[in-house]
């Protein structure tokens, strides 16, 4: 991607922002001023305390310039290393927005395709998707707006797979055969002091999480028009187009229960359609192990958001994002801002009723004797494309603890039913335990056996309940 210098819309120079050195704040930017400041401020200071950030950041742009940018809190809570307006913060799926952005430029060159190419007709016969249908049919539009029906895999992306991005494109995507995939690895190595470690919140203590291959790395400057304001990536304007319908978000923020409405109705191609206060609205988010970013834009007004913060890796994060940005979005529209220090840390309270907390604990049961010997269990279990799931039995407390990638690891508790198990979630992912109070024992996890009646595989519908990954034992 290095070396391609395009042009994407004013508002996107947010992305710019977020990877070059940019002023604390503008000044003189005609719609900022010491109040408005005082006030993000206070709000945000008011959010990272009631909802557990170590840090966070926040830019805000207007018509093509930097309004304001800060840091809070902290990137290294360790060594009290702050926040500043440079810090990096991994984005994760913001970068959708890259992708669809160098898309649309190579769509403009080219005559000969188009958003609804079929993607075999680019990369050749080699190309193969989970049935012919598909490998036929999968236009480059279909991919980039989600529709292909494919698995998201999400419960392995918050493994956090032990290898580099190198590794993971060469060894696992570009199998052989993907002669002609062309994927940009030249990352840049410049300086990544200033980058922000994850942390995830639980009983009140911070803790840092693994780190991961995390530097998010090419350096990519898009502009959609020059200097004469002359549109240099006609094809841009169809990734901001709806695509697909989406379900209603929880809590809906709609009249009249809330003072305004803060909507996501469709998908488009790297962003999400909606209003925000009757104006058309552009978003996204992006979260990785406890970072979590939010992306706003509001094109008509040429006014931009973005928050991220580095904790505590539950929805407390993405809540603080989405209220910073909204929060932010009212002082550059002249609002009054809908929530205050009050109604942001009891958001969705008074609006909405919030869903009580389910209550999570971790029964340390008596340990069910399965019909098999635990010590038929333990192995190096491999998957072709995710790679090694570890079990390993402990004699002195007759015990069963798996491993997986850098964050994933706990306990399997037998289940009534032989070769059926629970998987808990070790630090640093306990808190997701949280997110599946149908399992308080741990997510279920089913061992497979041969013709002969030996162990010889794992399924973990963890990583993707609806086509859960088998690893075989070698
Ligand atoms: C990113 O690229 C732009 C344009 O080439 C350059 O001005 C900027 O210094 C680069 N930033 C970093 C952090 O490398
Ligand atoms: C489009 O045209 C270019 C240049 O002739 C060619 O290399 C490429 O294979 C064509 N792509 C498709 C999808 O037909
Ligand atoms: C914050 O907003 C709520 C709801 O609009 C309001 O009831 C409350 O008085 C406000 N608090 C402060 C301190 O302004
Ligand atoms: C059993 O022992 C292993 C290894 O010492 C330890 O990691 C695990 O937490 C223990 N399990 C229980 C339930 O005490």
């Amino acid at each position: 991607m290095q070396g391609i210098l395009f042009t994407l819309t004013a508002v996107l120079i947010l992305f710019v922002s977020f990877t070059v050195s940019i002023p604390i704040h503008t000044k003189t930017h005609k719609n900022w001023d010491e109040e408005k400041e005082e006030k993000l401020n206070s709000f945000i200071s008011a959010l990272m305390q009631c909802r557990d950030s170590a840090g966070m950041f926040i830019s805000l742009v207007k018509d093509g310039e930097v309004a304001f940018t800060s840091g809070y809190g902290f990137r290294d809570m360790e060594n009290q290393l702050p926040v500043t307006a440079d810090t990096r913060f991994n984005i994760g799926s913001l970068s959708k927005a890259f992708t669809t952005a160098l898309a649309a430029d190579a769509i403009s060159k080219n005559q000969n395709v188009t958003w609804d190419t079929p993607l075999k007709d680019i990369l050749g016969d080699m190309f193969h998707l989970q049935d012919d249908f598909r490998t036929e049919e999968a236009s480059i539009r279909d991919m980039f707006s989600h529709k292909l029906g494919m698995p998201s895999y999400w419960g392995l992306s918050t493994a956090g797979l032990d290898m580099s991005r190198r590794e993971i494109v060469m060894d696992r995507i570009h199998l052989e055969g993907m002669l002609d995939s062309r994927v940009s690895l030249d990352m840049t190595e410049e300086e990544w002091e200033n980058s922000a470690y994850s942390y995830t919140h639980v009983d009140g203590e911070y803790s840092v999480n693994p780190e991961l291959d995390q530097k998010p790395s090419c350096n990519v400057t898009i502009q959609s028009q020059n200097g004469e304001g002359e549109t240099l990536i006609p094809s841009l304007t169809e990734t901001h187009k709806a695509s697909t319908a989406m379900g209603r978000e929880s809590p809906r923020v709609q009249k009249p229960a809330f003072p305004v409405d803060d909507m996501r109705l469709t998908y488009a191609m790297g962003w999400r359609n909606g209003m925000y206060r009757g104006y058309e609205k552009l978003q996204h988010t992006g979260s990785y192990s406890s970072y979590e970013c939010h992306l706003r834009l509001l094109p008509d007004m040429e006014i931009g958001a973005l928050a991220c913060v580095n904790s505590p890796g539950d929805n407390r994060g993405s809540r603080s994002t989405t209220l910073a940005t909204a929060f932010g979005l009212d002082l550059l529209l002249d609002e009054d801002p809908w929530l205050n220090e009050t109604t942001g840390c009891t958001y969705p309270d008074p609006w909405a009723r919030q869903t009580p907390p389910t209550p999570v604990s971790f029964p340390v049961r008596q340990l069910q004797r399965s019909t098999r010997d635990l010590q038929e269990y333990p192995g190096t279990y491999s998957h072709e494309a995710f790679g090694e799931f570890i079990v390993t039995y402990h004699a002195e407390n007759e015990t069963l603890t798996y491993r997986f990638g850098i964050l994933l690891n706990g306990e399997l508790k037998p289940a009534d039913i032989v070769d059926d198990f629970y998987m808990t979630l070790g630090h640093p992912l306990t808190y997701r335990m949280a997110f599946f109070p149908e399992y308080p024992e741990g997510y279920p996890i089913y061992f497979g056996t041969s013709e002969e009646g030996d162990v010889v595989s794992v399924t973990v519908p963890y990583f993707e309940f609806s086509f859960p990954p088998t690893f075989n034992k070698p």
